[in-house]
């Protein structure tokens, strides 16, 4: 395949992540409700919940994808792995199976749940095992943010789209810096610790309450970096893609890709800076002590 087809393509998955992810949008800022949408289940602890918004923007979004590509799989935060259908088959040029779509219906449930305006729907699309389209939309926002690998990273407002270009050349001292905590009392210990590590070396820090935000906060410059032990594959995949687009490096620690044990996204520079002052505080730490209590 030619790299002009490759693009054409994952242009493509673009245009159906897109349009997913508007209706989901949609729906989930449709909640009017004087009540908080009603908790239905939680998952790795009693403040990691489910709400039945969650589920219906999965739903949706599974729906409109299969819609359009019945073969591919789908993997989504409430309803984990799917395999696409036969009827897919011939719809790929033959070959089934190569493109994922890596789905969190709802980032920032406890944001929504309070009220609080950042919350999106996160959308990517992988073939043969690599991101090459991601959206996250953040609806209480108005904007949309995109990727397609190789095709910059932009910020669509209404009909207005800007290419986004992360921050360069941030001194550690000067950097404001994004996280997230776990849902897990014991990592959230050591993450305690590595913020009150961090906290005096740089500008100061925030927790937006969304990954997929965060990410594309540092894609338009408005963190300087952002770090988070523990994410899951679909509070990044989409956001990972939109931050490196726009210029950030996006990795773990000492050279590792990001995975869901951490995740790194900052400009050239500040990234190495942060690397080297987060490895020696050894911020995946809480495994071990994981494995020592548990023997
Ligand atoms: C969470 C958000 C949060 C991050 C957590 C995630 P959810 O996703 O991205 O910012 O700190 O680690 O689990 O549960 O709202 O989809
Ligand atoms: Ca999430
Ligand atoms: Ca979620």
């Amino acid at each position: 395949m030619t790299g002009t087809q490759a693009h054409e393509d994952a242009e493509a998955l673009l245009r159906i992540a897109v349009a997913a992810a508007a209706e989901a949008g949609r729906l989930l800022a449709s909640w009017r409700g004087d009540e908080r949408p009603e908790v239905i289940d939680t998952k790795s602890s009693p403040t990691d919940v489910v709400t039945e918004m969650d589920r219906r923007s999965e739903a949706l979004i599974t729906g409109l994808i299969r819609a359009h590509r019945p073969g591919d799989a789908v993997l989504g935060e409430e309803g984990g792995q799917t395999a696409g259908g036969p009827a897919a088959r011939g719809s790929d040029g033959g070959r089934p199976g190569r493109v994922r779509w890596v789905v969190d219906p709802l980032d920032g449930t406890v944001n929504y749940l309070y009220g609080l305006r950042d919350w999106a729907v996160s959308i990517a699309a992988e073939v043969d095992g690599t991101v090459v389209a991601g959206v996250v939309e953040v609806p209480r926002h108005g904007e949309t943010f995109t990727a397609v690998a190789g095709g910059g990273a932009w910020l669509h407002r209404g009909e207005a789209a800007v290419a986004l270009r992360c921050n360069s050349g941030v001194p550690l001292g000067q950097a404001l810096v994004g996280t997230g905590f776990g849902y897990d009392a014991g990592r959230r210990q050591v993450q305690g610790e590595v913020i009150a590590a961090l906290l005096p070396h740089v500008r100061d820090i925030r927790r937006g309450g969304s990954a997929a935000v965060d990410l594309c906060s540092v894609a338009a410059g408005r963190l300087d970096a952002f770090f988070e032990r523990g994410l899951n594959y679909w509070d990044f995949a989409a956001g990972g893609l939109i931050a490196r687009e726009a210029g950030a490096m996006v990795g773990g620690l000492a050279g590792r890709t990001e995975s869901t044990s951490m995740a790194v996204a900052a400009g050239p520079g500040l990234y190495q800076r942060l690397d080297m002052f987060l490895s020696r505080l050894n911020p995946e730490r809480d495994a071990q002590r994981t494995q020592e209590r548990d023997g």
